[in-house]
């Protein structure tokens, strides 16, 4: 069901100055996603008509992100501040009643506390209702001054802050809930008064309040849902609680995961019952792993999709590549193998050093350690395939795109570049050839130039052969 009468004003025009960067802040990711995403996704739990999205720096990129997630998008261009976003997104609201209002950089807030925070203020009849926190450190952020009980009388922020309120520690998330017919008389009359001369949000309380309108607070449930990422460290902050999370998602699943902390996993990535995922592990992009399967330590899964009853063993390197039920009946993929877009048949062994890249392998091949496809010219990606019972000698290279019969054998050491037919044995490599005695020789001959040097006048005799010798070296 829709909340007809509710739209979402997502605040992401601003650049992130604090950030330091050349991507605007919205775009910085935690968790798997950009910012902005997260709040675009969580907006979404609330059925509201339309949810829209204030751009500005970086705007294309950032509407690039939202609108496929059904989001529009409006232009502040110049940012003149958060209540001047709010302006700008005016028009868009079209006749709705209440906003619910986020800003692009706090991605920790839950569709739950959102919708407490609809019902809090629905249920006060209000015309500001605020989700805040109490922080131990609040600095940087807007102070709520709370008037009495749940009413508030003023946001202050951290720039304006009296020497006494510097001491509240319960802050403004810049999460809101607004009745708009009383938010824009207000906005009308908030002045930029401050050293950025920017019209802030924050300021449209202070006027709501003073008309004596219920301006409310509600405490988010979790005070991290109230993190806005300002700086680096904000960042690292949302990112570490977001793959807790989503850890912790998992092993409701059921799935055992080794020293969590270790072990970073993507929001979109699944993982069946009695599965095992050992310390350092990633788990990335779409991955896909189904039930009693062990992702052994080290190993990184982008993209992967793994049936039941897989091992991979430790530091495997898996990309857009599929794994089937007990990997097709005992086929074994060692460690430091990495593998991209490649199918590996029953029974088929690769186990140490080796890079598959677009390959098809059958069954029963044998993947000696070092063997690498050489699938990419630097323009375009090429496939190698190999047959059945293949035997592919250590420390080969297969220069794609090549075909390995079944049953044929390449030697150590090769360079394959033509296809090796069935049955047959392909040595691409330079003849050995063997020097009896060489190495004694050579041995005599260092250890003459080494000789101790002799004193200054058999020096001087001995020099015309001295030169010759060491010009012989050369
Ligand atoms: C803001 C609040 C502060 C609150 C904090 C919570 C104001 C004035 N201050 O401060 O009370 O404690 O969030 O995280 O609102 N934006 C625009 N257009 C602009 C300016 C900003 O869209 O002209 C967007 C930014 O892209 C950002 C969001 O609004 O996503 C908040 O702006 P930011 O600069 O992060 O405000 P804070 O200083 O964190
Ligand atoms: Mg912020």
């Amino acid at each position: 069901m829709t909340a007809n009468d509710l739209a979402i004003v997502i605040l992401a025009a601003g650049k992130g100055t604090r950030l330091k960067s050349s991507l605007a802040k919205v775009l910085h990711r935690a968790g798997g996603r950009t910012l902005v995403e997260h709040v675009v996704r969580v907006g979404a739990a609330l059925k509201a008509k339309k949810t829209i999205v204030v751009v500005g720096h970086q705007a294309e990129q950032v509407a690039a992100v939202v609108e496929p997630l059904g989001a529009e998008t409006v232009l502040q261009q110049p940012q003149h501040g958060t209540g001047h976003a709010m302006h700008v997104a005016r028009r868009a609201l079209g006749n709705a009643k209440l906003v619910v209002v986020l800003p692009g950089d706090a991605p920790l807030v839950r569709a739950e506390t959102l919708k407490a925070l609809i019902a809090a203020h629905r249920a006060g009849n209000a015309a500001a209702t605020i989700l805040t926190a109490v922080l131990a450190d609040p600095s940087g952020y807007g102070r709520i001054v709370r008037k009495s009980g749940a009413n508030v009388s003023a946001i202050v922020e951290e720039s304006q802050l009296t020497e006494e309120q510097r001491e509240l520690n319960e802050i403004n998330s810049s999460i809101y809930c607004f009745t708009l017919e009383k938010l824009w008389p207000a906005l009308a009359q908030v002045k930029p008064n401050n050293q950025h001369r920017e019209l802030y949000l924050t300021d449209a309380i202070a006027v709501m309040a003073a008309k004596g309108e219920a301006v409310l607070a509600q405490l988010a449930a979790d005070a991290r849902e109230a993190l806005g990422c300002n700086t680096r460290a904000d960042l690292a902050e949302a990112d570490r609680t977001l793959r807790e999370w989503k850890r912790d998602a998992l092993q409701n699943d059921g799935v055992t995961i080794q020293l969590p902390e270790t072990v970073l996993v993507d929001p979109e990535v699944t993982a069946g019952e009695d599965t095992v995922i050992e310390p350092c592990v990633q788990l990335l992009g779409k991955t896909k792993i189904g039930a009693r399967c062990t992702i052994r330590t080290g190993s990184v899964l982008s993209d992967a999709i793994l049936g039941d009853e897989v091992i991979v063993e430790p530091h495997c390197v898996l990309a857009q590549s599929r794994l089937d039920d007990r990997v097709k009946a005992g086929a074994r993929i060692g460690n430091f193998v990495e593998l991209k877009k490649s199918t590996v048949g029953e029974g088929t062994k690769a186990m140490h050093l080796t890079y598959l890249g677009d390959a098809k392998i059958g069954a029963k091949t044998n993947i000696g350690a070092g063997t690498i496809t050489c699938n990419y010219d630097g323009f375009h990606k090429y496939p190698t395939t190999i047959g059945n019972k293949v035997f592919i000698g250590t420390n080969s290279a297969l220069v794609a795109p090549v075909r390995v019969g079944d049953g044929a054998y390449v030697a150590a050491g090769s360079t394959i570049t033509d296809n090796v037919p069935s049955d047959g044995l392909a040595i691409a490599r330079g003849r050995q050839e063997n020097k009896p005695g060489w190495a004694s020789k050579k041995r005599r001959e260092l250890a003459a130039a080494e000789k101790p040097k002799k004193p200054a006048r058999a020096r001087k005799k001995s020099k015309p052969r001295r030169t010759a010798k060491k010009s012989r070296r050369r």
